[in-house]
């Protein structure tokens, strides 16, 4: 038998992207609110002894959660054999520590709430700081996708003469991979966080660069600040309109706005979150990863 793919509401075009990659069986879902705010789940498709999976990408996750859980629940009561969860981005990875006393550590939390409800998760790119694997925040298999190859070949295509600039020393093993892989040096900035929109950021020398293109790197732009400042600082140099590559497109607000104000050349992101960059495809190398686990 197939498996059953189900999409979340806004998950849609992924979630077809997947089931013909895997040749699936599209699954069929009725939700709604209730007037008092409540949600009405039900799952218009059979999915008594069928592996099935949801397609839900998880920023803005507050008002996803509960309806995914609900969903998720249902399968499980309707004898679904497997229940899988497809989170092109997974939310709640940042507070993975105790900054201040009292402090919900909400990786933690969030990580255990998925795992009691589904049998396994594949998502791209998670936010690991400071944890090195998601067995530590997540007690079902977490099957993990790397962006990095897309992105290296967005610059080989677009940007050949690309500077590729991480933000931050945490990305930049990855950023450099990116940077070599797509055949252009790469350079890390050094940056610290004094708030959720308060950034400060200092940059290498780079005159040696001056001809390049710049392209920043970061796994997230979620209020487009740290891309904000680095961008005025590289126009402040001199240096040609920055191009932002990023793989989880968050963008809180006006963020998008705001970094096209800055003065970038083009934003580009992954296709994780819907959003108004331009989108780089990633079903495939997510297709590739469920491919075993929703058999
Ligand atoms: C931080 O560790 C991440 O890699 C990103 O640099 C960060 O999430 C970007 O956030 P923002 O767009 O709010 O500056």
């Amino acid at each position: 038998m197939k498996p059953l793919l189900f999409a979340m509401p806004g998950n849609e075009d992924f979630t077809g992207r997947l089931i013909a990659a895997l040749g699936a069986e599209p699954g069929s879902l009725e939700m709604r609110r209730f007037p008092d705010g409540e949600t009405y789940v039900r799952l218009a498709s059979d999915v008594d002894g069928r592996s099935t999976a949801f397609v839900c990408t998880l920023d803005r996750p507050n008002d996803k959660t509960l309806p995914l859980l609900f969903t998720a629940h249902a399968a499980r009561d309707l004898g679904a054999s497997r229940v899988g969860l497809v989170a092109p981005y997974l939310g709640y990875m940042r507070q993975d520590k105790r900054f201040r006393p009292g402090e919900a550590i909400t990786s933690s939390a969030f990580g255990s709430l998925l795992s009691s409800s589904f049998d396994w998760i594949v998502t791209v790119d998670p936010h690991l700081h400071r944890r090195t694997s998601m067995s530590e925040i997540y007690a079902i298999p977490v099957a993990v996708c790397h962006a990095a190859p897309k992105l290296s070949a967005w610059i080989r295509e677009h940007a050949p003469n690309a500077l590729v600039i991480g933000p931050d020393v945490e990305s930049e093993q990855w950023v450099s991979t990116v940077a070599a892989d797509a055949g252009v040096p790469c350079v890390t900035l050094e940056k610290t966080r004094r708030g959720d929109r308060d950034v400060e950021i200092k940059l290498p020398d780079l005159e040696a660069w001056r001809s390049r293109t710049p392209v920043l790197v970061d796994d997230i732009i979620s209020s487009g600040r740290t891309m904000e400042v680095a961008i005025r600082h590289l126009s402040e140099l001199g240096f040609s309109p920055p191009i932002c590559l990023g793989i989880h497109g968050l963008f809180a607000d006006d963020a998008f706005e705001r970094l096209e104000a800055a003065g970038a050349s083009s934003i580009v992101c992954t296709n994780t979150v819907s959003h108004k960059a331009t989108a780089l495809d990633v079903s495939d190398i997510v297709a590739k990863a469920m491919s075993s686990l929703v058999q």
